[in-house]
């Protein structure tokens, strides 16, 4: 049976030192770390998100404030919300809670965010900077998924990484970080061909597709580390990811669970991009 991946206790070690830094920074410059959540609509889960990412800042110290508007906001109005907040020096960086509305162009939002204060690093300047290894920001959830890689001591280099996604929040920039940690990197997506023998290859498996259940214990190899992505609710409506948890622990050497796995470490890498961005702005970071 494999080893769970506490991503509640990695989070808590990694917020704690986010909150060491924060007071150094403090001490320096007499000012607090400022992040700006811009939510459009009334989703119900991406308004716990924003909840979380609020809570998380207060956790560590930072000021936050959530705008909220109105699902018939139109592009105008976002784009002037943006730019004014954007404006102010206290404001460190910036998410616009995705999905959008279907009316506006998600793509031209992103744009409109400075990349020195695209803490989500959607912006294709920061999505191009990861291409190439040179980046001030990781986009939250493939930075989470190292970051508990590292602290668990799992070295990637040469080996075999299966991607199951291949979105450009998760998938095609997790397959990037694990390229650059030296493994070999596959993605696979819906028009894979036999989906369960490429995954059966895997030494790090990496689920981010959205389908409880998806990854079952056939389409792992034993001793295979397993990190599920997934957000998704099973037929009661419970919280789970998109790995048939039960039956693929007794195969795994280690997996992570949904909730307590990479979703917490999300919002974790969220607030340590914003003091990244405020560490740049006031020119005091590493
Ligand atoms: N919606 C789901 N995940 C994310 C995220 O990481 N950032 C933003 N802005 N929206 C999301």
């Amino acid at each position: 049976m494999g080893k769970i991946i506490d991503g509640k206790l990695i989070s808590r070690d990694t917020r704690e030192k986010i909150a060491e830094r924060r007071a150094a920074l403090y001490e320096k410059t007499g000012k607090v770390p400022g992040l700006a959540v811009v939510i459009v609509g009334d989703d119900p889960a991406s308004k716990v998100y924003v909840r979380n990412k609020k809570k998380g800042c207060e956790e560590v110290g930072f000021y936050s404030e959530v705008h909220e508007m109105p699902a018939d906001t139109t592009m105008e109005e976002l784009t002037e919300k943006i730019l004014s907040i954007v404006s102010r020096d206290e404001i460190n960086g910036i998410l616009v809670q995705l999905p959008l509305p279907s009316h506006l162009d998600e793509r031209r939002v992103i744009d409109i965010i400075p990349p020195e204060k695209d803490v989500d690093a959607f912006h294709p300047v920061n999505t191009g900077k990861i291409m190439i290894g040179n980046y001030c920001f990781l986009p939250c959830t493939p930075a989470g998924v190292m970051k508990m890689l590292e602290y668990e001591g799992i070295d990637v280099t040469g080996k075999e990484c299966v991607v199951v996604g291949r979105s450009n929040i998760v998938g095609k920039p997790m397959a990037m970080l694990l390229l650059q940690a030296n493994g070999t990197v596959t993605v696979c997506h819906s028009r894979t061909r036999n989906l369960p023998e490429v995954t059966r290859r895997a030494d790090i498996l990496v689920s981010a597709v959205g389908r409880p259940k998806f990854i079952t214990a056939d389409m792992v190899k034993e001793g295979a580390v397993v990190i599920d992505v997934g957000m998704n609710r099973d037929e009661s409506g419970k919280l789970c990811g998109d790995v048939d948890f039960d039956n693929v622990i007794e195969k795994a050497s280690a997996i992570t669970p949904v909730p307590g796995g990479v979703g917490v470490m999300t919002i974790t890498m969220l607030l340590e991009n914003t003091l990244r961005a405020a560490e740049a702005q006031w020119k005091c970071g590493k």
